[in-house]
């Protein structure tokens, strides 16, 4: 059945270039807005605690930019008070609770759900109650699914890193395990989402698993965008999502 999947593009690595030298280029907000338009669904931005890529500066503008453009802004953020009083401040369209720790290079694993359910659940309906739709990145495992519904989330964004690293012919398995938990997550009124490591291949493969409605997709994007420019990657990859789910 022909479904039209969402693209959330994240543009937390043009800052990580941006960074580098201290300056003011490459803009990720400028990047925010030739992804929409080139045509994402929506931005993504992870403001990490130790503000490593993505500044506060640029979470004003880049929600000021979304708004403008009519596009969503998915705010990625731990779990943590000054967190939590940054995106009730801005009222993100979605805020996904991610795990953080400061020695990761990336995302490293879902969120812990099943077993903190009384740190997370306040701060699930903090965000709600401000109008953010609550999305929590989790590995696809029935546990985390029941407890992301327990919780109060509207959304769960499925962990794909570890399907990703795995060689080509040997992705079965953890195929298998996210097909089951979106469709655990969906019977539980939950929508479901997918993001990590992505690339045209992996981005494609997991869109067989029709319950899925949203891919997020940042560091590919960003590195492909060195060889052909941000625009044509980001077109290359709506293409490859369509023809995934025609
Ligand atoms: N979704 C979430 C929740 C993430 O933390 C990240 C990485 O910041 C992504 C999606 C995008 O992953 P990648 O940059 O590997 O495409």
């Amino acid at each position: 059945m022909t479904r039209r999947v969402r693209l959330g593009v994240n543009i937390d690595h043009v800052a990580t270039v941006r960074n580098a030298r201290g300056g003011v280029h490459p803009d990720p907000v400028r990047a925010a807005q030739e992804a929409i338009g080139a045509g994402a669904d929506g931005i993504t931005a992870h403001l990490r605690e130790d503000r490593r890529h993505i500044t506060d500066a640029d979470i004003t503008a880049l929600t000021d930019l979304c708004r403008r453009a009519g596009r969503p802004l998915n705010l990625e953020m731990a779990v943590t008070d000054e967190m939590l009083a940054i995106a009730l401040r801005h009222r993100p369209h979605a805020a996904c609770l991610v795990p953080e720790r400061r020695e990761e290079v990336t995302t490293e694993g879902g969120l812990a759900v099943a077993g903190h359910e009384a740190r997370i659940a306040p701060v699930a309906r903090a965000l709600a109650e401000a109008g953010s739709r609550v999305s929590l990145f989790i590995e696809p495992s029935p546990e985390q699914v029941a407890a992301a519904a327990a919780v109060g989330a509207q959304v769960v964004e499925f962990h794909t890193g570890r399907y990703c690293h795995l060689p080509v012919g040997g992705r079965d398995a953890e195929f298998a395990r996210l097909a089951a938990a979106a469709k655990q997550a969906h019977a539980a009124g939950l929508e479901v989402h997918a993001g990590h490591g992505l690339d045209y291949d992996t981005a494609r493969e997991v869109l067989a698993i029709p319950e899925i409605v949203e891919l997020n997709i940042g560091h590919f994007l960003i590195g492909e965008a060195v060889f052909v420019g941000l625009g044509p990657a980001i077109r290359a990859m709506r293409q490859a999502m369509d023809e995934a789910t025609a």
